[in-house]
């Protein structure tokens, strides 16, 4: 079988035993809880060692969550155990997976910028289908000026999010809010130090 890019590096970034992007959820997604519907089924799209996802089940949320790399989900699992939770783990190339019609209330898209643009067009459209109408969408991830940090993310501009990009692929959505902010993240030894992130909210009309 043939792996998406990236999967051996994915592999074994997620080799040892420590949680490579923390156990804790991403800071914007945990400020997105009021907006948190109180039951109902989230996707966690590309959620590696299952941080995020499994913060939204522990919310009261039906979650599946998706990567392509097993070692990852293996994390994911038990992470899900220990919080005793239950979660459906999925594994599938973001940019190819088939993503299921007005499934999901919400769709959490955190820190997936492996995807070259056209990947990230499919990514999108994809999880643009995932949501039922008035479903939650939570984008997050790095601005060009994290290139100067460093401190975490890809190294090419074209994976990179700016405001203008955002609101081209979503201007559509309602209640569509965008947050820049420059800020100390603490999530592991993947994302650590003076940081350049951008986070979105909206709804699916
Ligand atoms: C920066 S990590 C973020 C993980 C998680 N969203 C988080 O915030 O902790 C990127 C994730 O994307 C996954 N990934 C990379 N390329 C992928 C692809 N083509 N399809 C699915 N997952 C992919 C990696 O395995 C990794 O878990």
């Amino acid at each position: 079988m043939t792996r998406p890019p990236g999967f051996e590096l994915w592999e074994e970034r997620f080799a040892g035993a420590e949680f490579r992007f923390g156990r804790e959820p991403n800071p914007f997604l945990a400020r997105c809880r009021p907006l948190l519907p109180a039951s109902g089924k989230a996707l966690a799209v590309a959620d590696g060692e299952g941080r995020n996802g499994v913060w939204l089940a522990r919310q009261g949320l039906d979650v599946v969550s998706t990567d392509f790399s097993p070692t990852a989900q293996g994390k994911a699992r038990a992470l899900a155990a220990e919080h005793g939770v239950a979660v459906t783990f999925v594994e599938a190339d973001a940019h190819g997976w088939d993503y299921p019609a007005a499934e999901f209330d919400v769709v959490a898209d955190i820190f997936t910028q492996f995807s070259p643009p056209a990947g990230r067009a499919l990514k999108w459209a994809g999880m643009r289908r995932a949501l039922k109408p008035g479903g939650l969408l939570i984008v997050v991830g790095y601005t060009p000026k994290q290139l100067a940090y460093g401190t975490g993310g890809p190294k090419d501009l074209a994976h990179l999010y700016t405001r203008a990009m955002l609101e081209e692929a979503f201007g559509d959505f309602a209640a569509l809010s965008i947050t820049e902010e420059e800020t100390v993240l603490q999530e592991g030894a993947g994302h650590s130090g003076m940081s350049a992130v951008i986070g979105l909210t909206a709804r699916k009309r």
